[in-house]
């Protein structure tokens, strides 16, 4: 951790040689507050939680991996101009200044069918065999996994705190972009005017953050992106960008396992509606 001192380090490393193990995906996890990391991210993850307080003006964006954060971050950034975090923690495990109303942060949480994540994600990770992260998957035991239990927090933070934190779902700003970027706009503060609105602004901001002009930029087509000890290079964060492409991948049999462990996120949140 940069700038931490020895103690700290050592605390850091205490905590995290407490915290249970599981291979996965070809590399360790360790469980944090109920959810997997790299072990590599973890002492990130406490010096956040311990040190880092949101300012009035912060937007942070929030997702489990492979569910369209890059691209609600073009979306985001195109509406909004202002400082951005993105983030993969936890709802529950985020520092205390993020899920204070007071604090003036504003969540973006965007959420995607859990079957296309586990197919993306196993693209991009592409460590085992498709059937051997199907069952960590099933497991829970993912990297921010169990991602049921992900989607689930965030949406209830979005139920209880309404004006703070926004319930996205890929699948809905797919389906109709214009009024998801409206909606996105609306609630970060920044509602379009008429005149832009005529002028084909909201239309723009489609276009230039679509799957297809994002992929094609220049900027994206090589280089590496890098996250603690992990690299990942810039074209595999733009694969196909499609709904519903697990069909093609999963077996019959693998998809109604996904749909009943999504069901438990569906079930407890229109219960708790
Ligand atoms: P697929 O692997 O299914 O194609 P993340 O940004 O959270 O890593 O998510 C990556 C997923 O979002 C990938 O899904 C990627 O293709 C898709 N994606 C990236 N940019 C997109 C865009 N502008 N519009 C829609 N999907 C996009």
């Amino acid at each position: 951790v940069r700038g931490a001192d020895e103690k700290t380090e050592e605390t850091y490393a205490h905590i995290i040689s407490t915290l249970p193990k599981k291979k996965s995906w070809g590399q360790e996890l360790q469980r944090y507050q109920g959810f997997w990391y790299y072990p590599f991210f973890l002492d990130g993850v406490i010096s956040v939680q311990h040190n880092f307080k949101v300012r009035p003006s912060d937007v942070l964006i929030a997702s489990s991996p492979k569910s369209g954060t890059t691209w609600l971050k073009a979306l985001v950034f195109a509406i909004h101009n202002r400082r951005l975090l993105a983030t993969h923690i936890p709802y529950s495990s985020l520092p205390g200044s993020a899920r204070d109303d007071d604090s003036g942060c504003r969540i973006v949480y965007i959420s995607r069918d859990i079957k296309d994540v586990f197919v993306s994600s196993w693209y991009f990770f592409n460590d085992n065999s498709l059937e051997e992260a199907f069952e960590s998957y099933c497991d829970g035991v993912t990297l921010y996994g169990p991602i049921w239990d992900h989607q689930l927090e965030y949406w209830k933070a979005s139920i209880e705190r309404p004006q703070s934190v926004v319930f996205l779902r890929y699948e809905d700003m797919m389906e109709d972009p214009v009024n998801g970027v409206k909606r996105l706009a609306e609630f970060l503060g920044r509602p379009f005017s008429m005149e832009e609105e005529e002028g084909g602004v909201v239309k723009e901001i489609v276009k230039v953050c679509s799957f297809k002009y994002l992929k094609n930029l220049e900027a994206n087509k090589e280089g590496e992106l890098q996250f603690a000890k992990v690299k990942f290079t810039k074209p595999a964060f733009f694969r196909r960008g499609v709904v519903g492409d697990s069909k093609s991948c999963l077996t019959p049999e693998m998809i109604e396992r996904l749909n009943l462990l999504n069901d438990r996120m569906t079930c407890s949140s229109s219960s708790s509606s």
